[in-house]
């Protein structure tokens, strides 16, 4: 059952979705305050493995230092080079590309080459800026804010359930980044509603379950809406496709299977969805007024015989095949919700069913006006929802 009880105001304007200065407010007083998704633990495993990305516009570079994980600026204190221009790697010692400078975990420099040549030197003003590191299950997140609230509170009470989700009984089946040429609330907003399904994913969700077959949920940090499933009850392939996945998670896991489905935003752009058989993430990136990348790691379990290993390993990549098509459905119709939002001159307007949409606008809006001068974000609860 939905909570609204009428239709509810579209709370941005089409100009949210593309103005530089929407932009730059989001990323200043959210997103520099946000924790970040940057990777799992298994590209991290070994001492000396690093990846590199850019948070807020910083390159920063996450890396294994003796089987502890740090975050450094990847940006050298000499003269501004990127410490590793690699996506990711692996190397004995963190050093920079151009002259060969050394740092260690805590950003100190430890060799510099010549280093007489660098007389008077103050050891101490040589160093990397570092930053905050955490992980929920194999999920790593950096904060560039030395401030900010620790992980856990920032994931608030989805933090066990997304653990568990993403702990080492499952492991990545496919993880892929889209560049889209779309501001970033528009793939988060579509994420929100099933609205859009019976136009948009015929052919793979195929029906929107219905208020009598969803629950919404809302909370401090975001929302979730849960379903039975098959979502589309009356597709023989999809209740077969259920009827299997039971009979998997009883035989290879040994556990009774919910046959639920949630879909979870935590604000502002970590989106997750499971099932018995699949953790998903979904993180969309805000790159420009109108660019964003998504960011979607799949898991599936991992089995505990070798038989088991090779049956959830089938129907995982399987699954993340469909989950593949189904992104791919929405994200060919973004271009054309962006262009619209560039020539609207209307309001918009949201039904019952899009309440989960107005939550988050309701919420974007509070953080931008609220934030104070000591960087803490005001919550407030939503006059409409609750
Ligand atoms: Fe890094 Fe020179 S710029 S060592």
């Amino acid at each position: 059952m939905f909570h609204a009880t009428e239709r509810l105001p579209h709370i941005l304007p089409p100009q949210a979705y593309w103005s530089d200065a929407q932009f730059h407010d989001e990323i200043g007083r959210l997103f520099s305050r946000s924790w970040h998704f940057v990777g799992v633990q298994s590209q991290l495993s070994t001492p000396g493995d690093f990846i590199t990305t850019d948070v807020c516009g910083q390159p920063i570079q996450v890396r294994n230092f003796d089987g502890v994980l740090h975050v450094v600026s990847n940006v050298c204190a000499h003269r501004h080079c990127l410490l590793s221009g690699l996506k990711s790697g692996n190397s004995p010692r963190l050093r920079c590309q151009y002259h060969g400078w050394e740092y260690d975990a805590s950003g100190a420099s430890q060799r510099i080459p010549l280093a007489q040549h660098f007389a008077p030197l103050d050891r101490n003003s040589v160093r990397l800026p570092i930053y905050r590191v955490e992980s929920v299950g194999q999920l790593i997140y950096v904060n560039l804010d030395a401030n900010a609230p620790n992980l856990s509170t920032f994931l608030g009470e989805r933090y066990e359930t997304i653990r568990n989700a993403f702990n080492d009984g499952w492991k990545v089946m496919v993880s892929r980044s889209f560049e889209q040429q779309v501001n970033w609330k528009i793939p988060i907003e579509n994420s929100l509603e099933a609205y859009h399904v019976p136009a948009i994913h015929p052919e793979t969700f195929r029906v929107d379950p219905g208020e009598d077959r969803s629950k919404h949920h809302f909370v401090d940090r975001g929302s979730w809406f849960e379903t039975e499933l098959p979502f589309a009850p009356h597709s023989k392939a999809d209740a077969l496709f259920q009827r299997v996945e039971g009979a998997l998670v009883k035989l290879f896991l040994g556990s009774q299977p919910t046959r639920r489905y949630q879909q979870h935003l935590v604000f502002p752009n970590n989106l997750f969805s499971f099932t018995d058989m699949v953790s998903l993430l979904h993180v969309v990136r805000p790159r420009g007024p109108r660019a964003c990348t998504s960011v979607v790691y799949q898991f599936g379990r991992t089995g505990s015989s070798y038989l088991s290993r090779k049956v959830c390993q089938l129907w995982g990549s399987m699954a993340a095949q469909i989950t593949l098509s189904i992104l791919k459905e929405d994200f060919q119709l973004f271009p054309d919700i962006q262009r619209g939002l560039d020539a609207s001159q209307q309001k918009g307007m949201l039904g019952r069913c899009e309440e989960r949409i107005h939550q988050f606008q309701h919420w974007l809006q509070n953080q931008l006006e609220q934030t104070d001068s000591t960087g803490q974000i005001a919550t407030s609860g939503c006059p409409h929802l609750g």
